[in-house]
């Protein structure tokens, strides 16, 4: 358990992302903060009446600024707009290039030792600017979105497949987009390559679905988009540092040469523990996968050459 972790945004994915850490007793404080006055108060105090329930003793608070945030040991920035139908993430760029980058600052002055992990989308082009608003090492800048790809991937294998979802084994890199890259090499069930359940066509319509989870959800909701799995992938980054466990998940960080690429962040396999990303596992790829991979970046590139800082 940390001192305190700061939810910025206490709409669908931060509310839900407090409630899962206060459950989960992650922090001792749970802070969520948002710009629309009485949203944050209400759902923080909701969710801290039903902690006699759920049995968690973090207190969970709502405010609209930032000084009870301050010396914050996590923070999670969830603000901005969601998506809506016909909306590609890359539609959201500069709306939320602006309220994530004056999110970071504040939390740079409030909590300047602080762990930021970025969800705002278009996701690796907010942790760009998230970093760069901030200050923060690379080490402290990371972003959800792999997580959640992959979760979805798996999800859906399991379903196809009729096993538990405990045993499937997966990876998705790239950025957070169409061009996001499943690797089906290292996909596996219990450690049996996936090949050997399915044939190449079989599993390209799990992947196409898993390029296009977020906008089969965003066509179901209408008024927003995902934010069960979104808030548990943010968790698992959370928890992964608040307890030190030195997981390799998929997450977005900013390549120095990785992979053979400098300047943006990317989803690539992170090790993280208790002061953020400790290492990017480099792994090999295939010659399609690496291609992919490239091409995914040029997708990320295209926005931050553009964004406004
Ligand atoms: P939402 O609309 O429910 O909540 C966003 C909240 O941000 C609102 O309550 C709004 O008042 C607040 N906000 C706006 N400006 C703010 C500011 N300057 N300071 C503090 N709060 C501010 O949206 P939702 O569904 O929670 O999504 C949040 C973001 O997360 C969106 O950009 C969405 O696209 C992204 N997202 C990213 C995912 C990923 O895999 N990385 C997955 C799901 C969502
Ligand atoms: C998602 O993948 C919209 O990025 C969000 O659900």
């Amino acid at each position: 358990m940390v001192n305190k972790i700061t939810v910025v945004g206490a709409g669908n994915v931060g509310a839900t992302t407090a409630q899962r850490i206060a459950e989960k007793e992650l922090a001792r404080s749970v802070v969520m903060v948002d710009i629309a006055d009485g949203i944050p108060q209400g759902k923080g105090l909701d969710q801290w009446e039903s902690a006699p329930i759920e049995l968690f003793d973090s207190r969970v608070t709502g405010t609209t600024g930032y000084e009870a945030t301050a010396g914050s040991d996590i923070v999670v920035i969830t603000a901005g707009i969601p998506r809506k139908p016909g909306m590609s993430r890359d539609d959201l760029l500069n709306t939320n290039a602006g309220i994530v980058g004056s999110c970071a600052a504040e939390v740079a002055k409030t909590s300047p030792n602080a762990i930021i992990i970025v969800v705002s989308n278009p996701l690796d082009v907010m942790c760009y600017v998230a970093m760069k608003a901030s200050g923060f090492p690379r080490e402290r800048v990371i972003g959800m979105a792999g997580i959640l790809d992959t979760a979805r991937f798996r999800s859906f294998l399991a379903e196809a497949l009729d096993v538990s979802v405990r045993d499937i084994q997966a990876m998705v890199l790239g950025g957070h987009g169409d061009t996001m890259v499943p690797l089906i090499s290292y996909t596996s069930i219990s450690g049996i390559p996936i090949r050997q359940f399915m044939t190449d066509e079989q599993l390209q319509v799990h992947v196409d679905r898993a390029r296009n989870g977020g906008a089969e959800i965003v066509k179901f909701l209408k008024t927003g988009s995902a934010y069960y799995a979104p808030s548990s992938g943010a968790v698992q980054m959370v928890e992964a540092i608040v307890n030190d466990q030195k997981r390799i998940l998929p997450c977005s960080a900013w390549l120095d040469g990785e992979y053979g690429m400098k300047g943006l962040f990317l989803g690539v396999p992170c090790k993280l523990g208790r002061t953020g990303l400790l290492q990017i596992v480099e792994i090999e790829l295939t010659a399609d996968e690496k291609a992919a991979l490239a091409k995914s970046a040029d997708a990320v590139r295209e926005p931050m050459s553009v964004v406004k800082l």
